[in-house]
């Protein structure tokens, strides 16, 4: 089959579009035929970290076919069309073919397509990790989403309104009018305006991207309020993750999200995508050997929503915006 393959000696490329050999499911999991897979900043960064998947395929966030079902496996059969998140069983996902335990996987609703459903996965429980678990959103309450026009944010803004939020959203100029077609009731451009010091206060905040300090985030909690940091500068990551715990002192609360994958939730989330609550949005789809462009493209950090790889394009890249 074919896969992107890292290789630490690859030139030009550590990321090498190659053949190699068609995994062989065992008893306990589920060969999936990949349709369509989305890149995740996670992908390009633990590459950069030097954590590299033991197959040394990257990419997570899959949507294809099962192909065939291992003899101690019983929830899907040969022809079903599913979504998985292999983001805690090894990735693999930058292939024709990736094996996958059951847990990982759910089924496609038939009335999205396998883009669409490649876009849920990690993004998706991200935005709803941080909103609900970390954050415990209630109706009514007034929510900042700071980062709300990538991959998580997209999902952010669109979750919180399905949990009656009153969203504020955070993006630059471009990204305006998409934050309010997903349901934000107010956006704020941040290459005009220096929100922090604006003087507004939130119930939850959640930061996705961008890089403020934590000071500032808390000056901006209402009391009993909740600030959840989930990505953004490697600077605000760290701080988060040292000094979070500490600030948490009083009323307002700190936390630092770790996703991890779950059943559950990528059911609850395709259900969702089903039942047109949410949308994903593809801001374009590369074909299988041009992964390593996708990869740079998002790791830039300005993609608008979601990137998607489809493992039966070949040689281009088609532009949804
Ligand atoms: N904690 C976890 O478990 C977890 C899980 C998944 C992802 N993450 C992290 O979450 C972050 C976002 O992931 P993602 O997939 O959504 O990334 P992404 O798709 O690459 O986010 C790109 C978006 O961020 C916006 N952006 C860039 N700089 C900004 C700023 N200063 N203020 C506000 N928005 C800004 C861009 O809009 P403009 O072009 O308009 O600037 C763009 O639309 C990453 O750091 C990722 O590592 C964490």
């Amino acid at each position: 089959m074919k896969a992107v393959v890292y290789n630490k000696k690859g030139v030009p490329d550590k990321l090498v579009y190659s053949d190699v050999e068609k995994p062989k499911p065992k008893d306990n999991v589920v060969l999936v035929q990949i349709v369509a897979v989305s890149v995740n900043a996670m992908d390009y960064r633990s590459m950069k970290m030097g954590m590299i998947p033991k197959l040394r395929i990257f990419g997570a966030d899959i949507a294809g076919r099962v192909e065939s079902v291992g003899n101690n496996t019983r929830q899907f059969k040969p022809g079903d069309e599913v979504i998985g998140d292999l983001s805690d069983h090894g990735s693999g996902g930058f292939a024709e073919y990736a094996v996958a335990p059951e847990k990982a996987l759910t089924l496609k609703p038939a009335n999205i397509s396998f883009e669409e459903a490649a876009a849920l996965p990690v993004a998706a429980t991200t935005a709803l990790r941080a909103l609900r678990d970390k954050g415990n959103i209630q109706q009514g309450q007034k929510v900042l989403i700071v980062g709300s026009s990538g991959g998580v944010g997209t999902f952010a803004v669109q979750l919180a309104k399905y949990y009656g939020a009153i969203i504020t959203a955070v993006c630059s100029s471009r990204n305006v009018e998409q934050s309010l077609s997903f349901g934000a009731d107010k956006v704020i451009d941040y290459t005009k305006e220096d929100f922090p010091k604006s003087g507004d206060t939130y119930d939850l905040i959640v930061a996705i991207n961008g890089n403020c300090r934590l000071s500032a985030y808390k000056r901006m909690l209402n009391p009993g309020g909740i600030y959840v940091m989930v990505g953004g500068a490697l600077s605000q990551i760290f701080r988060s993750i040292v000094f979070g715990r500490f600030m948490s002192f009083g009323s307002r609360k700190m936390h630092t999200l770790t996703v991890k994958s779950s059943q559950k939730d990528l059911e609850f989330l395709a259900k969702q995508a089903g039942d047109g609550k949410i949308k994903p949005l593809i801001e374009s789809t590369y074909s299988l050997d041009k992964t390593a462009e996708a990869m740079r493209y998002l790791n830039e950090g300005h993609a608008q929503g979601k990137v998607v790889i489809n493992t039966s394009e070949t040689n281009h890249l088609i532009n949804f915006s």
